[in-house]
């Protein structure tokens, strides 16, 4: 049933990046409440799902379904409007703006008393960034500026959060910091995409884990398989052709 309601479904999602396809007509489910893990290694086209489903770069082919409607083809504001935030790669603020300027413009489409109570709650999270408000986001470390752009996706009040590369650069100190309110996060009921390069992060928070590699899922399943058996995911990151090129075949 592809109208699944109360459901992230994504059927046959074909990415083409340039002239080359680079998603291969995958298949996705987004629970809400919880988290489902994205894994594979660079390149395996993780950040070009992430981009179909937000509505950043149009899908060459396929189905987002989102109770009942498909919103495949339709705006990036529109998809961020029907209640998909993203966390884009890279921990992207305005660096120039201040802190509560980047959550202000995150949520322009608020009443300034909605606009505020977001404000409130994202700083409930995050409540180190409470004397960083005024302070330009560029200022920040890397791992004070992933808390702006977490709480920037968080400000619209979304159901479903697609974070590309949680932990991409950030210190382990910093990870450990965020690992709780990912939990938080689902806990509140919003469905969560982790595109996690660190795989025993993202094992540790998820329900499912798909595992893509070069375009295609290669794993559909639950985190316990991939913790028994490193192999599957080993085989994912390091193809047979890799492995014997370094030995390891
Ligand atoms: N803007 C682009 N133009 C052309 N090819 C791209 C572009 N962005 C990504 N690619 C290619 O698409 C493939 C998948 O990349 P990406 O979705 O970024 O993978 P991942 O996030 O898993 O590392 C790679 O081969 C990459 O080189
Ligand atoms: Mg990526």
């Amino acid at each position: 049933m592809s109208t699944t309601s109360g459901i992230l479904k994504i059927d046959n999602l074909v990415m083409v990046r340039g002239t080359k396809a680079v998603v291969h007509g995958i298949k996705l489910e987004v629970k809400p409440g919880m988290v489902t893990a994205l894994m594979g290694p660079n390149g395996a086209g993780k950040t070009s799902t992430v981009l179909g489903i937000s509505g950043v770069v149009e899908p060459a082919f396929g189905d987002v379904w989102l109770d009942g409607h498909n919103v495949k083809g339709l705006e990036s504001d529109e998809i961020r409007r029907h209640g998909i935030a993203t966390v884009p790669e890279g921990h992207q603020v305005l660096r120039e703006l201040t802190v509560r300027e980047n959550l202000q413009v995150a949520g322009g489409g608020l009443s300034s008393s909605a606009l505020n109570q977001a404000i409130e709650r994202v700083l409930e999270l995050f409540p180190e960034l409470k004397t960083r408000l005024n302070q330009a986001a560029g200022d920040l470390s890397g791992g004070q500026q992933q808390m702006v752009s977490i709480s920037q996706a968080l400000v619209v009040s979304p159901r479903y959060l697609l974070i590309d590369e949680l932990s991409f650069g950030l210190a382990p100190s910093i990870v450990s910091r965020l690992v709780p309110v990912i939990r938080e996060i689902a806990a509140s009921g919003i469905g969560v995409l982790l595109i996690e390069q660190f795989t025993q992060l993202a094992l540790g928070l998820s329900s499912h884990v798909y595992v893509m590699s070069r375009g295609s899922v290669s794993y559909d399943g639950g985190p316990e398989n991939l913790k028994a058996d490193p192999d599957i995911l080993h085989r994912a990151y390091f193809p047979i052709s890799d492995r014997e090129a370094v030995g390891l075949a």
